[in-house]
């Protein structure tokens, strides 16, 4: 199957914060889209932090709508997974709602490939980012998305592994990574069905495979005023 990949457009009305262009993101991911359904992709997928918080605060709803308003209008099947700054800036329900997509974890069945759609964005104490606040160097999959994740992979398919934090452990920066990164990896190994997870949240971008899976970070739109996605065969 043919994916097109995008994460961490952060978009807002904040024209630069440093390295970060916000408000080029709706053209960006307009962009991206064009050139998704020019490569005739069979699926497009966000890893997260989509929207941001701008200024003045109050206006993530606006944002969400102009994104999610734009992406219909290329009337492409989209899976969406909430990043840190997603749940700092709406609640999980929120992006459902406006994307039509199913609460996290789930999963969606293409003819060759599952992809598996896990959510990193809790506490250690086990409450949501967007109850309990964003904070991006405490990511945890609870024990029910552990249990999730070994039942999807419990298939005889192709599995692809999407979250928005890492479990890389070639990450430079550990902050990235989620508290049970380890045990995550052992899961796909065990299962001996997945090559490929995908990443976003490390800006930068990051692509490390190693024991036969290929860990890809991909960078994110928000950085520098040039764009960032791609299209993938998987
Ligand atoms: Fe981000």
């Amino acid at each position: 199957m043919k994916l097109g990949i995008f994460t961490d457009s952060h978009y807002c009305n904040v024209e630069r914060d440093k390295t970060r262009f916000h408000a080029l993101s709706l053209q960006k991911i307009e962009e991206a889209m064009t050139a998704f359904r020019d490569a005739g992709v069979d699926a497009v997928l966000c890893l997260g932090d989509i929207i941001d918080i701008g200024k003045p605060k109050g206006r993530e709803k606006e944002y969400l709508r102009q994104i999610s308003d734009l992406i219909k209008s290329f009337a492409l099947p989209f899976y969406f997974i909430p990043g840190n700054h997603d749940y700092g800036a709406l609640r999980g329900e929120e992006f459902c709602k406006e994307f039509g997509t199913p609460d996290l974890p789930y999963f969606v069945d293409f003819p060759d490939v599952r992809l598996i759609l896990l959510d990193a964005g809790y506490r250690k104490d086990g409450r949501r980012f967007d109850v309990a606040g964003n904070e991006w160097t405490d990511s945890n999959l609870p024990p029910f998305e552990l249990r999730f994740l070994e039942k999807a992979l419990a298939v005889d398919k192709k599995c692809v592994v999407c979250l928005h934090e890492n479990v890389d452990t070639f990450l430079f920066n550990r902050h990235y990574l989620v508290k049970q990164h380890a045990e995550v990896r052992k899961i796909l190994r065990r299962s001996g069905n997945v090559s490929l997870v995908l990443q976003g949240h490390y800006h930068k971008g990051a692509d490390h495979t190693y024991t036969g899976i290929r860990f890809l970070s991909v960078a994110g739109m928000v950085e520098g005023k040039e764009n960032r996605y791609c299209v993938m065969d998987i």
